[in-house]
């Protein structure tokens, strides 16, 4: 066993950090005060190289390894998490997804655009009335010669109003045995004719990045956009799902990480009867406990990050990653705010928004609840991972 990084890794953990003070942070109290996103972060984050951070060389990619694209994220997401939403959605659940489950010449043809960052690449599944039942979305995407003809809404889809094209899943079988037999998936254009979105306004975090509905109103969808072929559509959007958990469960150690490097600098400095309240124990105890909620995510992600290296399945792992992860990260910028005092409850510190961001990301990717019923369900044996026919590449790649 190694838990060592190597050089590689520690050069793209520096180069996120870097990324982020650099590109995200300025401005961006202002941004979220307003609600309003940058897309010019999009454009630098694809100059950066961090897109294709663990795609492939031969389309373009950095062919990093995929414990650097959680190195990535926990970065990333060490400023803010909208830059951390962007790896999730356009690396993680497309980019990744299409690298476990295109035909070649499908990744040659998308794979290049979204690891240069010169097309944005966004994910559909979730719809109003479908979000933890997945298996119950209702897009109609129906055969009609070499097209399919796709009708429907997704909502919560994040860059919903940049993203170049979206890895849409929809019901294409109604009458399949079970729903989840009866669906596939498909990169949609947004320059398809019967396309449009719109953004979400009023939300609890992650305001400085687009989030929105998308809308397909009988878009004609060519026959050679399908991915993975017919009926394959649960198992690639729960496929996804395993890549997006995990950029979720690494930038969540960031979080932890950023309200441990306020607490810490606040509670040096602020004095109570001449004294720095780091020296009281009350104070001590929640910052011993962010401690250990930053060292227990950093291992349970990074040995995702070598599961995924070694190309075993890990939809278990990943999901315990994901839910421990992200209730750690929730309850530090709690105690952060609670350390910080009433400063906690001002944007003067990034506590705040720490503390608003971690609660958005028990409910995305599957919910606090969808979790804890998995892990039950898994060591109850209820429920059993089965090696996939179609893994994502091991690294080093081919
Ligand atoms: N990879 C490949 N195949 C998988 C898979 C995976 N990770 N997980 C399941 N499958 C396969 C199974 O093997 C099974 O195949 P067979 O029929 O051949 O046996 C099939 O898919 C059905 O699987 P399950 O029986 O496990 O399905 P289920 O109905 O029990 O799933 C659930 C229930 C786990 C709760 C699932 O519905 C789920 O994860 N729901 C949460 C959805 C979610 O996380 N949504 C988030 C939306 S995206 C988002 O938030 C993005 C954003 O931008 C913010």
């Amino acid at each position: 066993m190694d838990f060592a990084l190597t050089q590689e890794h520690e050069m793209i953990r520096e180069a996120a950090r870097k990324f982020g003070e650099q590109e995200i942070l300025p401005g961006l109290a202002e941004r979220d005060r307003a609600h309003e996103s940058d897309p010019a972060v999009l454009k630098k984050m694809g100059e950066s190289g961090l897109l294709g951070v663990c795609i492939p060389e031969k389309y373009e990619g950095m062919g990093a390894d995929y414990i650097s694209l959680g190195l990535a994220c926990e970065e990333l997401e060490r400023a803010d998490s909208t830059a951390r939403v962007v790896m999730s959605v356009h690396v993680g659940l497309q980019s990744m997804t299409l690298m476990q489950w295109a035909t070649e010449e499908q990744k040659q043809r998308w794979l290049p655009d979204l690891a240069s960052g010169r097309r944005i690449g966004g994910f559909g599944l979730t719809e109003p009335n479908a979000g933890s039942d997945a298996a119950h979305i209702s897009t109609r995407a129906e055969k009609s010669g070499d097209h399919y003809i796709l009708n429907g809404e997704k909502t919560w889809i994040s860059l919903a109003d940049y993203a170049d094209q979206f890895l849409v899943v929809a019901v294409t079988d109604p009458t399949a045995s079970t729903p989840t037999k009866g669906m596939s998936a498909f990169i949609v254009d947004r320059t398809t004719p019967g396309f449009s979105s719109r953004p979400l306004k009023g939300k609890l975090g992650v305001r400085a990045g687009n989030t929105g509905q998308i809308f397909f109103e009988n878009c004609p969808i060519p026959a050679e956009n399908l991915v993975g072929g017919e009926g394959n559509g649960f198992k690639i959007a729960m496929s996804a799902l395993d890549h997006g958990r995990y950029t979720v469960a690494a930038g969540a150690v960031g979080i932890i990480t950023a309200c441990l490097d306020a607490s810490v600098r606040y509670a040096n400095d602020r004095k109570v009867g001449g004294e720095a309240i780091g020296r009281k124990q009350l104070v001590q105890q929640m910052i011993a406990s962010m401690v250990q909620g930053r060292e227990i995510g950093r291992l349970l992600y990074q040995k995702v990050g070598w599961m995924k290296n070694q190309g075993l399945r890990h939809t278990r792992e990943v999901s315990l990653a994901k839910w421990n992860n992200c209730a750690a990260a929730f309850d530090a910028a709690n105690k952060a705010v609670e350390i910080h005092g009433a400063y906690g409850f001002s944007d003067e510190f990034p506590v705040e928004r720490h503390f608003r961001n971690s609660r958005g990301a028990m409910i995305y990717e599957g919910t606090h609840e969808i979790h804890t019923l998995m892990q039950a369900e898994y060591e109850l044996g209820y429920r059993t991972d089965r090696p996939l026919d179609h893994s994502l590449p091991a690294w080093p790649f081919e």
